[in-house]
This record gives C-alpha cells, sequence and structure tokens, in this order.
C-alpha cells in the first residue's frame, strides 16, 4: 500500500464517515446485535459507541494500520470486548460457525472481490446468524445511476477502490443470504449518487 492508501486515506475516511448524520443509522443498524460479532471493514471504530450491550466480543478486520490506531479511544473506552484478528474480509481467518452476528457498514462497496467476502461471512456465521448491514450502491433511479456509471471512475481512484455501482440487495441474496428487514432510502444530507442506502438484516442459512 502507498502512502495515501496508508496514511492519508483512513484519515479522510474517518471525517468523511464521522458526520453527524451517519449517528443515527449506525444506531439502527447496530440494534438488536448480540453474542459474538464479526465487523469487517471495521475502520476507525465509528459503530463502537452503538454496540449494544448484549454483545459479548466484537473481532474487528480492517486491513488499515492507522485506521485501527484512530480507533483506539472508541475502543479502550467501550465496555464490549474488541479485538482486531483479520486484514481483509476475502479470506477471514476463522473457524466456520463461530460467530453469532456480523457488521459491515458502508464496506462491501471497497472490498474488491465482495462475492468472496460474503461467501467467507456465511462460512463464519453460524447457520440462522445475522448480518447487520448498511451500504450505499446502485439507486433505485435511473438517471442517479447514470451519474454513477459518470462518477464510478473517479470515486475508486479517491476514495481507496470505492465502487458506486454495486447492486447490494442482489450481492446478498446471490450469496445465499436471506433478507428478513430492508429501507432502501436516499439519505438526504449527501449528494444522492453515493447516498443511495440500503439498510437491514440478512440471516445467514
Ligand atoms: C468507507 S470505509 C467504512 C469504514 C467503517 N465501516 C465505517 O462505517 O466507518 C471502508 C473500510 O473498508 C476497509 N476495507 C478495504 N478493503 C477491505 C478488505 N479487503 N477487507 C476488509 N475491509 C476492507 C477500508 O480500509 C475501510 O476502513
Amino acid at each position: 500500500m502507498g502512502v495515501y492508501r496508508e496514511r492519508v486515506l483512513p484519515r479522510i475516511i474517518n471525517v468523511l464517515c464521522g458526520v453527524k448524520a451517519s449517528e443515527p443509522i449506525r444506531r439502527r443498524v447496530c440494534e438488536g446485535l448480540a453474542g459474538d460479532v464479526v465487523e469487517i471493514g471495521f475502520g476507525s471504530g465509528l459503530n463502537v459507541p452503538f454496540y449494544p450491550t448484549a454483545i459479548t466480543r466484537v473481532t474487528a478486520v480492517e486491513p488499515a494500520d492507522m485506521a485501527w490506531k484512530l480507533a483506539d479511544k472508541r475502543v479502550t473506552s467501550t465496555t464490549v470486548p474488541v479485538e482486531r484478528s483479520g486484514l481483509d474480509g476475502q479470506s477471514l481467518p476463522f473457524e466456520e460457525n463461530s460467530y453469532d452476528a456480523a457488521l459491515s457498514t458502508w464496506t462491501l462497496c471497497t472490498i474488491p472481490d465482495v462475492a468472496a467476502a460474503l461467501h467467507e461471512l456465511r462460512r463464519v456465521l453460524k447457520p440462522g446468524g445475522t448480518l447487520h448491514f448498511v451500504e450505499h450502491g446502485l439507486a433505485p433511479d435511473e438517471s442517479v445511476r447514470r451519474w454513477q456509471q459518470r462518477l464510478e471512475p473517479v470515486q475508486k481512484r479517491v476514495l481507496g477502490g470505492c465502487h458506486l455501482t454495486r447492486p447490494i440487495v442482489d450481492l446478498l441474496t446471490t450469496a445465499g443470504f436471506t433478507i428478513t428487514e430492508l429501507d432502501v432510502f436516499y439519505e438526504k444530507s449527501a449528494p444522492k449518487f453515493e447516498a443511495a442506502y440500503s439498510l437491514g438484516i440478512a440471516i445467514s442459512p
């Protein structure tokens, strides 16, 4: 990884993802998490303040050392034990059927092989385990999609491979998850091309 990806980008993401408008969304997506949880694309730990106390431990999967460093205060000031023990969502170093739940917030846009990451989540989740997710992706409206297609090459270059046009719901169902809760909406404080959100819960078979 170069200096930009390694040292600068995690700070930019910490600011962009740390906006006030994301807080109610983080609270919503974390609601109901319990037991042993794996969080992929942990970033700077912006979900930590919203972890329910029913969580027994969180395993953080995050490639960027700088992001983990930025997470330090959040990790040390929660009562939920959080340990970083994976670097890549595409290949998780965990036993199968070892987690009750998984969490992914604005991460499926960035992981290069998203199908591999979802396959890994299914593998490590217990049967009936839940994936709580909020992701931005392909917009419901054609006019917004056209902008997403135009802007995606720039977005990918500037934001570490972040795609704008991934069809989140299709990716989850193709991977074998059953979506039991879903809200698709535009988050009002951001431009529509990057604010087409899918928030919900998917069950691993
Ligand atoms: C847009 S950020 C979101 C961070 C965090 N989930 C949040 O909500 O603030 C995407 C995160 O995915 C991480 N990431 C990139 N490639 C990854 C991979 N292969 N496996 C796991 N995480 C990855 C990035 O380092 C970054 O922290």
